[in-house]
């Protein structure tokens, strides 16, 4: 049997485009339910975490620039000096402290409700220029990079863990790549400028804006 999947829908409707995901990639509630148990054994180790990942960051110049730019609720002095500015800056510190928060709330998050799933697209849409003017755009190959990294980093915390079965831990690593992806695609909406809200409340008939390549 075909379902039938509206591409406009899938552009204009969070839920409905979590939902073809969910379908597509078969995320479940039970795949909620093993992110919410791989919380507790991530949580106590996600500051290793957040420093790891902005080590990595910080280790190349292309993805430093961007930390010292701008820092949204920052209140302390900027370092714009690349040569000062390390994982234990202030403004690094922040960083990390809103990765980690970051972490805790998409783990243990029991219902993915519209809330949640808006959470998820707006931290993808800040990343980009289409924010607003002051908006950051990092450019989506350090996004991918990133992504592939920080999943490394949460599998292999799970890999190393002793106190679970194999077929657990297994479908674990399964919600834990499901997650990333479906995190991934709301980026990658917005990069695309595939993503339309207002079309949601619009009954015009909508034009095809979708670009499939070449941001
Ligand atoms: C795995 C992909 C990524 C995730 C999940 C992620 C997550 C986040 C989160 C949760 C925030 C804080 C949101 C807030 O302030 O409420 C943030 C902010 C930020 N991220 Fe990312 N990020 C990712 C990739 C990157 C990359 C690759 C860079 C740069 C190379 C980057 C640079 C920044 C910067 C500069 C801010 C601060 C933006 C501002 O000041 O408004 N992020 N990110």
């Amino acid at each position: 049997m075909t379902e039938h999947i509206e591409l406009k829908q899938l552009n204009n409707n969070l839920r409905y485009r979590f939902d073809y995901l969910s379908k597509f990639l078969n995320f479940t509630s039970d795949d909620i339910q093993l992110l919410n148990r791989f919380a507790v054994i991530l949580l106590p180790r996600i500051p290793v975490v957040a420093d790891t990942v902005y080590r990595k960051l910080l280790g190349f110049d292309i993805t430093k620039q961007y930390f010292l730019i701008r820092n949204d609720g920052f209140e302390g002095n900027i370092i714009k000096k690349p040569t000062s500015l390390t994982t234990e800056s202030a403004q690094m510190t922040f960083r990390k402290d809103m990765l980690s928060r970051y972490l805790k709330r998409v783990l243990t998050q029991t219902d993915w409700n519209d809330t949640f799933l808006q959470f998820l697209s707006q931290v993808g849409k800040m990343h980009t220029d289409q924010s607003g003017s002051e908006s950051i755009n990092v450019d989506y190959i350090h996004i991918n990079a990133l992504f592939g990294y920080l999943e490394h980093l949460l599998l292999d915390i799970l890999w190393s863990h002793e106190n679970l079965d194999d077929k657990t831990k297994n479908l674990m690593f399964m919600a834990i790549n499901k997650y990333f992806w479906i995190q991934n695609d709301f980026f990658t909406m917005h990069y695309l400028k595939v993503w339309n809200e207002e079309d949601s409340t619009s009954n015009e008939p909508v034009v095809n804006k979708t670009k499939y390549c070449c941001l």
